[in-house]
């Protein structure tokens, strides 16, 4: 049986995609890349931004025609946008069979079987968690809580890379965010089922671990009288063998404890980089989204980050136009992108999202026009500012955690199947610096989960381009460079990597 999954949303969902194809494969199914070959069709939906939802009913809306030619086709809606719309999903596409939460997600593989066996006279399903305000706090969070992970290699950008969620949910309740309505309480891991599943993917030859959580900084977790912080995590994982790399996404500003900062700086297998969304450098924007910070705090975070670990890389996310977003609240954020050199920043146009405090109090009242203007206006600046900071680099030597073939040599590989990028001889390959920078070189596909000495050569906003180092008996030798320079990876490229 043959199953096509498509999944939009950030690296939980991404994870969340992995676990699903993984406990389907138990009941037989391989994956196909075409949904018209597939027995079972998949979307994992985010519901964060408007765009997002559309996306997903225009692909629903394209399945129409497919689903009467071959009624026996599955189709399932799964993740935050099945949580929001619930029943709407099937009011707008009756032909969809399923529907299920993001707390639900162990339920896939049993449902998918039962309206097999049903055939064609088959009754929908849907399984949702609780909302915010349907039971207590326990029931609520026990109907979020994720599977047990079934991991699966094959389903992961590359075999040395993992995500490891250790929370889900979250409390913040930011007035523009859906996450906390879809995703449920926040709540922490046990540190023995990270550790746990962590040793168990360094024996499967994954390399670097990346923690999840909506605000993983947040973590806490009470094991008797031994209260665990993702310091103590990190220390722990840290010990891990066979895991060189350890990052973690997302920090919540408020939380960056100096403890956190120490261990960063301390544990050499820690990424020295750390995203912490500031989303507006304007204290009253800040205010009206209820992001419990002022710029004074961020601006006092920021320079104690940089004090503790020096070269330490920061990103960030910023929401543009947010309900009456004046053009001088606007500049305050483009003042504070200028001082704060990000190295990079993820810009997003407020989308107003139901249900949320945000358009509950406020109008979602800046033209879309004036959206799109400040979107690219911070872009501009932030993508000048990093292009500055990489070309620091020129002339430098990085250690590369090699994740696979470039986008240029994927795209090769793709238009001329005589040679496939695990041929052995050279091709244009990329990883990243410990600073979480991309770097693009020629290599051998064998190179591929190691670590290695890179000189960089040439940037720009986005890339580092460079040549492996080879070292012979103390002379340094370079090896030749084969190297077209590949086009600047857009915006929209470096979402669907970080993500
Ligand atoms: N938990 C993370 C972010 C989750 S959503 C955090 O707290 O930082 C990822 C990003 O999407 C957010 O940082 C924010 O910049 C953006 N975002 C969230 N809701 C949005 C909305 N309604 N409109 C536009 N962007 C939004
Ligand atoms: Fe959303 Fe705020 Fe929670 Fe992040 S911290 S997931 S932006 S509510
Ligand atoms: Fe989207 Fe859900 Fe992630 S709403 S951003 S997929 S938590």
């Amino acid at each position: 049986m043959k199953l096509y999954i498509e999944t939009v949303g950030c690296q939980m969902n991404e994870l969340d995609s992995e676990l699903v194809v993984a406990s389907l494969r138990k009941d037989g199914y391989e994956l196909t890349n075409n949904p018209h070959d597939a027995d079972t069709i998949l979307f994992n939906t985010c519901s964060v931004r408007q765009h997002a939802e559309d996306k997903i009913y225009s692909a629903l809306g394209r399945l129409k025609n497919a689903k009467r030619e071959h009624p026996n086709k599955v189709i399932g809606v799964l993740g935050c946008m099945a949580q929001n719309h619930q029943g709407i999903i099937f009011k707008r596409a009756p032909y969809v069979d399923l529907i299920v939460g993001p707390g639900q997600l162990h339920q896939v593989p049993a449902l998918v079987r039962d309206i097999r066996a049903e055939g064609v006279t088959r009754t929908q399903r849907m399984e949702v968690s609780l909302g915010r305000n349907d039971g207590s706090r326990d029931q609520i969070e026990r109907s979020h809580e994720s599977f047990d992970p079934l991991r699966d290699p094959a389903m992961r950008p590359t075999p040395y890379q993992a995500y490891v969620r250790i929370m889900i949910g979250c409390d913040k309740f930011c007035t523009y965010c859906i996450v906390p309505s879809v995703r449920g309480p926040e709540q922490s891991r046990s540190p023995s089922a990270i550790l746990a599943e962590s040793r168990q993917l360094a024996a499967e030859g994954c390399r670097e671990i990346t923690l999840l959580g909506q605000t993983v900084n947040s973590y806490r977790f009470q094991e008797g009288d031994r209260q665990w912080r993702l310091s103590d995590l990190l220390v722990a994982l840290h010990d891990i063998e066979g895991i060189n790399r350890i990052k973690f996404v997302t920090n919540y500003p408020k939380d960056m404890t100096n403890d956190l900062l120490a261990a960063v700086r301390d544990l050499p297998k820690v990424s020295k980089y750390l995203h912490i969304p500031l989303q507006s450098g304007s204290n009253t924007v800040l205010e009206r989204m209820k992001r419990g910070y002022t710029v004074e705090d961020y601006r006092e975070m920021l320079l104690r980050t940089r004090e503790w670990i020096p070269n330490v890389a920061v990103s960030s996310d910023f929401i543009v136009g947010f309900c009456g977003e004046t053009d001088a609240e606007f500049q305050l954020t483009m003042d504070l992108v200028r001082e704060s050199r990000f190295k990079n920043s993820f810009i997003f146009k407020y989308s107003e999202r139901p249900g949320t405090k945000g358009a509950t109090l406020y109008a979602d009242d800046v033209p879309d026009e004036v959206k799109r203007r400040r979107n690219n206006e911070l872009l501009a600046l932030q993508n000048q500012i990093s292009e500055e900071d990489n070309h620091a680099f020129l002339g430098r030597e990085v250690e590369v955690l090699v994740e696979g073939p470039s986008k240029t040599a994927e795209k090769a590989s793709a238009a001329d199947s005589e040679a496939p990028a695990t041929a052995s001889g050279p091709i244009q390959l990329t990883g990243r610096t410990h600073c979480d920078r991309i770097v693009v070189f020629d290599g051998n596909p064998r190179q591929i989960g190691q670590t290695l000495p890179v000189t960089i050569y040439d940037a720009n906003a986005h890339t580092l381009f460079g040549e492996v180092v080879t070292r012979h008996s103390g002379v340094e030798l370079f090896t030749l460079s084969v190297t077209k320079r590949s086009e600047p990876a857009s915006q929209k490229e470096a979402l669907s990597i970080l993500k």
